[in-house]
């Protein structure tokens, strides 16, 4: 078998949403493909051909990811990535990765991040967990709301374009106040209000409340149980620019009637949500799940970007190569040094590190992080948490 690779052109569309399609058990109608093609940038397609036939592809879409501390860096969005049944585990899939590094590395992206379908598959390409996702599911009937009572009439049904074009400066300034959230490209947004504006399986195409610094967007799936009203509301985003907006859009998503719950698939966790009920157990968590992955390509430029949790020194070698990472929250400096590491780790735990989700206390317990005393890795532990919970609601 001789397998050419190469980078994707427009005219591979076909190829790729037939290859795609194959990988996933999915098969894509022309109207779906017409749908995304102009959200996906094929030029940064990587394909794995035998012969003339596409029979791997791995894709990539730009971003910007908020850090810690607000500041965005680039970031390179791995997407698409699909190995026919025919071709897997010949190493086609590692070819390619290697392939969308080198080219998000010419571009400047000093990191590369993804959602993953399994996940055993992105750890040995150096990504690492960096964002939990927390759905949860409120039960209407045990719940009341217990804050002050939003003023009346803060939130309003919006539909549209103007409504739309409110949403997306909305969202574009309300994903720099949480670390891991990610800028949207026109295309995509194009793509995610279509995909909004039609029923989705058994629930409702989408509602959009509107507050002067916030919205939300959810669907309904009606449900009747013995005559009594029982429908499931789902949260599909809630973005609020302050604490008024928060809890006015949830107040009104809470107040929606015939509803037996309401579920929302990523709220972070350090979201106020809960201190507005009376019930403790009123907002179940129902799965904390693994959300971004990330691998840090330029360690420098990546670990430079954010702020810390205190001021403080670390010498960190990750994969070999050491840094000295100078810091506190009013921003940091990272430079190549040759001294003797305070903490040592792979490039996918310095990719858990970096958005300050996830603890080096547990890394280090877990093998997957060496520090050289107690006392380092305590201080590891308050310098590299955020003080905003990192989460993504954008799936791509
Ligand atoms: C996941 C997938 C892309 C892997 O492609 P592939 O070409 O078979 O991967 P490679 O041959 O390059 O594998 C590299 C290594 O990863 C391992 N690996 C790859 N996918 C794996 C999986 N799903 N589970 C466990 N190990 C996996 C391989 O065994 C191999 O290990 P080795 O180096 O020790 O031999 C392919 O199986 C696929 O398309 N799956 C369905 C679609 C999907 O899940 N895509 C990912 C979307 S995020």
């Amino acid at each position: 078998m001789s397998i050419d690779f190469r980078s994707a052109r427009a005219e591979d569309a076909p190829a790729i949403f037939r290859s795609d399609g194959r990988a996933f058990g999915f098969i894509w109608t022309e109207e779906q493909q017409q749908e995304r093609i102009a959200s996906l940038p094929f030029e940064r397609f990587q394909l794995a051909l035998d012969g003339a036939e596409v029979v791997a592809v791995a894709g990539a879409m730009p971003f910007d990811m908020t850090m810690p501390g607000g500041a965005t860096v680039p970031a390179c969005g791995v997407t698409w990535v699909g190995v026919q049944a025919t071709h897997r585990r010949r190493g086609l899939l590692t070819e390619l990765m290697g392939r969308v590094h080198a080219d998000a590395l010419s571009r400047g992206e000093p990191v590369s991040i993804l959602h993953a379908s399994e996940a055993v598959i992105y750890g040995r390409f150096g990504y690492g967990v960096t964002t939990l996702e927390r759905a949860v599911r409120i039960d209407r009937a045990r719940t009341r709301w217990r804050a002050e009572r939003p003023a009346a009439g803060a939130v309003r049904y919006a539909d549209g374009p103007d409504a739309r074009r409110r949403q997306e400066a909305l969202w574009d300034r309300g994903r720099r106040q949480r670390p891991g959230e990610l800028s949207r490209e026109p295309a995509l947004w194009e793509l995610i209000h279509a995909v909004r504006s039609r029923p989705a399986s058994s629930a409702s195409a989408s509602f959009h409340l509107e507050h002067h610094d916030g919205y939300a967007v959810y669907r309904v799936s009606e449900k009747w149980e013995d005559g009594h009203p029982l429908s499931t509301l789902e949260v599909t985003e809630l973005v609020a620019l302050t604490p008024a907006a928060h809890a006015a859009l949830w107040h009104t998503v809470l107040s929606v009637d015939l509803v037996g719950s309401v579920k929302f698939r990523a709220l972070p966790l350090d979201d106020p949500l809960p201190t507005y009920l009376d019930n403790p157990r009123g907002v179940l968590t129902t799965g904390l799940t693994d959300g971004l992955w990330l691998l840090p390509l330029d360690v420098a430029t990546a670990f430079a970007a954010r702020t810390y949790g205190t001021e403080d020194r670390f010498v960190v070698e990750v994969a070999g190569r050491r840094w000295a990472i100078e810091g506190g929250p009013g921003g940091a400096s990272v430079r190549a040094v040759r001294s003797r590491p305070d903490l040592v780790m792979d490039t996918a735990t310095a990719g858990s590190l970096l958005l300050g989700a996830v603890r080096a206390g547990g890394l280090a317990a877990g093998g997957r992080l060496r520090a050289t005393s107690p006392d380092v890795l305590r201080r590891a532990d308050r310098f590299f948490l955020a003080d905003v919970e990192p989460c993504s609601l954008t799936h791509f």
